[in-house]
Formats: structure tokens, sequence, C-alpha cells
């Protein structure tokens, strides 16, 4: 969906979907995977960037970690001000409104990083060959693989290129029906390191 930060959102209590067309942008039966993703970036705990707010699930399981400081870059107009509400009693949390594309430049370096971003699926080669960048050393970083039982070869050799490897944790989790995303029951995660 090439105009999705102009589309108006629908927040129904188990997802976000673009109001014109149903299109699902996040479901809640995906938590124990947020949860995991949530567990490898705040691994040595420190300082976490997330990348896409959503329905907040990986951004409230960071936060039950108890990181030393938690970032969130949001795009969408909607769920900015949801996140912004969320985060405002967080003296730890702070929204970062706008594209990573523009905002990630501006940014220092973390210990976790966690992308999982709405139409991500073309992104994910240009925002991990900023990885070296932004993670520090002995840092983790994870993305959502959608169905996909291991990282792509595209991404694979940016990563490979700046030095990086990975191993997978496997979640099982149950996607309802109508989910029009997925249709696995075993996720693959990849912890990178
Ligand atoms: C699948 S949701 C994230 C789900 C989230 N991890 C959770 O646990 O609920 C993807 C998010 O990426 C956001 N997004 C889309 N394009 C973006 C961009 N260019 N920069 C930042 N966020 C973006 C969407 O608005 C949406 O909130």
């Amino acid at each position: 969906m090439d105009n999705y930060l102009d589309e108006e959102l629908e927040f129904l209590p188990d997802r976000i979907v673009v109001k014109s067309d149903k299109t699902q942008v996040m479901m809640s039966w995906e938590e124990p995977l947020m949860r995991t993703m949530a567990e490898i970036v705040a691994m040595r705990r420190g300082d976490i960037l997330e990348i896409g707010f959503g329905m907040g699930i990986s951004s409230k399981a960071v936060a039950s970690l108890n990181p030393r400081s938690q970032t969130i870059i949001e795009a969408h107009p909607q769920i900015i001000e949801r996140a912004e509400k969320w985060a405002c009693s967080r003296a730890k949390t702070q929204i970062l409104p706008g594209k990573w594309q523009d905002i990630l430049p501006t940014l220092g370096s973390y210990d976790g990083i966690l992308f999982d971003v709405f139409g991500g699926l073309g992104q994910r080669e240009a925002f991990f060959s900023e990885l070296k960048k932004h993670l520090r050393p002995g840092g983790f970083a994870t993305l959502w693989l959608a169905d996909d039982q291991e990282i792509r070869p595209e991404l694979a050799a940016v990563l490979r290129a700046q030095g990086y490897s990975w191993n997978y944790r496997k979640v099982v989790a149950i996607p309802p029906p109508d989910c029009t995303y997925s249709r696995s029951n075993l996720f693959f995660i990849p912890a990178i390191h």
C-alpha cells in the first residue's frame, strides 16, 4: 500500500486495519512473537530502539523488561497520537514522530534494535545496511520475518557484509482464520548480533 501513511486507520480490540479496505496493519495474536522480539533486543537492558509502534505490544514488552531507555520511531499520525499517550507517563520512553528513513540518520547507537514496519518488506535492506552505525558492539537486533523460516538472501548479504551473524528463536502463535498476512503456526525470530 503506497499511501498507507495518508490512510485513516480503524482501531479494534484485536487489530488495527486501514479503514477504506480493511487491510490488516497489526493483530493481537502476534503477542508471543512481539514478546520474543522484545526479549531479544532487551537482553542487555541498555538503550533500545524500536521502529513501528502499531498496537504497542512489543513496546509494552520492552518496557516491562526495564531497559535504561526506550526510543520508538512511528510515522502514522493516528498511531503517533496513541504512542505519545502511552509514553507520556514513562520517563524512560521517547516517541520520535516521523518516518524512520528521515529520523534514523539523526540517531546515535543502541544496545537493541527492533524493526517491525508495516509495508517494510522492501525497506529492510536499506534499514539494516545502517545497522553497524546504530547497534553497539555486543548488541542485538531483530525483525518480523512474517512466515519466512529464515532471513532472505538479499538481507542476509547486507548483514554478513557488516560482520553480523544470527540464530533463530522458534515461537508458536495461532493467527485467526481471517488473518490475511500469515498462515504459519510456527514463527522464526532472528537474534542478529
Ligand atoms: C506491524 S506494526 C508494528 C507492531 C508493533 N511491533 C506492535 O507490537 O504492536 C507496523 C508499524 O510501522 C509503522 N510504520 C509504517 N511505515 C513507517 C515508517 N516509514 N517509519 C516508521 N514507522 C512506520 C506503522 O504505522 C505501524 O505502526
